[in-house]
């Protein structure tokens, strides 16, 4: 897996008077089906979260409120995106190490995600991602 294979998608949004409205279905706006969702919040200045990769987890990144920024590095090269829109979100492909920082105050991030919390997905040390991701290309 490569940096190019993460993108940010356009979701649906449907604006009027009252405000506006964007949904995301599984399999149709992105390329997996929805088995969790997790959200941040109350995140303090300064804060940074992420510092890790997934052996085999999907991820839809949507900025809900507020912004935000992702650094993905594959092992290889590195692409930073700015999430400021709540109609577009960064899919994030397996094998991404992330780093998610600079949120605004109020920002609130969700996470559309491809399975269930497994901790044994995971890989939280740099280093032994790096020998698996390079040792795969
Ligand atoms: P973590 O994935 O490290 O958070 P972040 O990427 O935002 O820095 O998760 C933080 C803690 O929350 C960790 O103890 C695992 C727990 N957790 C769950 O129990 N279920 C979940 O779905 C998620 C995402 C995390």
């Amino acid at each position: 897996m490569s940096t190019e294979d993460c993108r940010i998608i356009q979701l649906p949004r449907i604006s009027d008077a009252r405000g506006s409205l964007s949904f995301v279905e599984g399999g149709q706006h992105i390329p997996f089906d929805i088995e969790r969702i997790y959200y941040l919040y109350d995140i303090p200045g300064g804060a940074a979260r992420g510092a890790h990769a997934h052996k085999a987890l999907q991820q839809l990144i949507v900025p809900i409120a507020g912004s935000f920024e992702v650094v993905l590095d594959d092992g290889r090269s590195q692409r930073k995106f700015f999430l400021d829109r709540p109609d577009q979100g960064l899919y994030v492909c397996p094998m991404m190490w992330r780093e998610l920082g600079n949120f605004s105050a109020g920002a609130v991030c969700m996470v559309l995600a491809s399975r269930k919390y497994e901790e044994s997905d995971y890989f939280r040390e740099y280093d032994t991602f790096l020998k698996v991701a390079i040792g795969e290309k």
